[in-house]
């Protein structure tokens, strides 16, 4: 068995391969992890392979958080329990320490048991559980408008005005250890790249923001990015519901929400979990832990 950094066609295209198998509902593209890893030379994307097969990749690389690193590692089912993940996470951790992480996190299906005991033994802890929400658009109501707050698409001549709300509220997101936004430029590629930004106006001050982002590899889904208000909500919004917090752009801790055009079939991993509510348009489609390792 061979672990090596991928950096060629081949052992890129087998990364993705690997991690499509394994993580479909968060698909990638050759094209897209080569534009990041030319963005951000730090990260670090591995391929195991055995036989001339790519059946195993790894990611180490920097989160938002200096103090932590987030690790990915996955094995094709076939050749588990043979040593390939512990190999590939020895080549990881070295380079988490390198960019200067005193801890490591991951994210684990949450019925994935046999995961939750592989990053178990190796010394990580449960930190938290995310849950993902999805809606199928069909015939959308109208939202209803908010008394003295006006909902605008923005241009390019607000993200300076965006970045600053997101650096507001960044820091409010629950996250075990505190994080501060990224650098406009990171910010800018990841939360703007998506068909349209809204912006929630008191009168000429922009108090809030939400946008769409697109997923390279799913063009048929778009994701509900970082929503943000820069100020605590009125006290007649107070009675509002989720919803409206939601459209509004409450500094909620809202999970994030992919959208699905009418009809989109959302690909779910067999061991997410995937309940469909009658009559409604939510899907919860899988829940994952985040587990941390403080053993750097
Ligand atoms: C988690 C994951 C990466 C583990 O991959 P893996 O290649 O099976 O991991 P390893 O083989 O290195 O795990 C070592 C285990 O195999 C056992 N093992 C190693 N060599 C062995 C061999 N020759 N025969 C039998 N067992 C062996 C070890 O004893 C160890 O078992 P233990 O966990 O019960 O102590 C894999 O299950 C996976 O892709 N899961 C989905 C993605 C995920 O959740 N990743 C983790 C979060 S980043």
């Amino acid at each position: 068995m061979e672990i090596r950094r991928a950096e060629s066609d081949r052992d890129l295209t087998g990364y993705a391969q690997v991690w499509n198998s394994i993580t479909p509902s968060e698909p990638i593209t050759v094209a897209e992890t080569k534009r990041r890893l030319a963005r951000q030379p730090w990260r670090l994307y591995l391929v195991a392979e055995e036989a001339g097969r790519i059946v195993g990749s790894g990611f180490a690389g920097r989160t938002d958080s200096a103090e932590r690193a987030f690790l990915a590692v996955r094995v094709l089912p076939e050749w588990r329990r043979r040593g390939i993940g512990v190999a590939l996470y020895e080549v990881c951790r070295p380079h988490a320490v390198e960019l200067g992480a005193a801890m490591i996190s991951g994210r684990i299906a949450e019925h994935d048991s046999d995961s939750l005991q592989w990053a178990a033994n190796l010394g990580f802890a449960e930190v938290g559980r995310d849950v993902e929400l999805v809606r199928e658009l069909g015939d959308e109501m109208p939202a209803a408008p908010l008394e003295g707050i006006e909902i605008k698409e923005l241009t390019a001549a607000d993200h300076n005005a965006i970045y600053r709300i997101a650096v507001a509220c960044w820091p409010d997101m629950a996250t075990p250890e505190p994080m501060p936004a990224p650098p406009y430029d990171d910010w800018a590629y990841e939360e703007l790249r998506g068909p349209v930004v809204f912006g929630a106006f008191d009168g000429e001050r922009l108090v809030g923001y939400a946008a769409l982002v697109t997923r390279p590899a799913r063009p048929d889904v778009l994701e509900h990015g970082f929503t943000a208000r820069s100020q605590p909500p009125r006290p007649r919004d107070r009675h509002r519901t989720e919803a409206d917090a939601a459209r509004l752009g409450g500094r909620a801790r809202l999970p994030r929400a992919r959208h699905l055009h009418a009809g989109g079939e959302q690909a779910d991993a067999g061991d997410q979990r995937e309940a469909r509510l009658p009559g409604a348009a939510c899907v919860d489609s899988g829940a994952s832990r985040r587990v941390n390792c403080r053993r750097l």
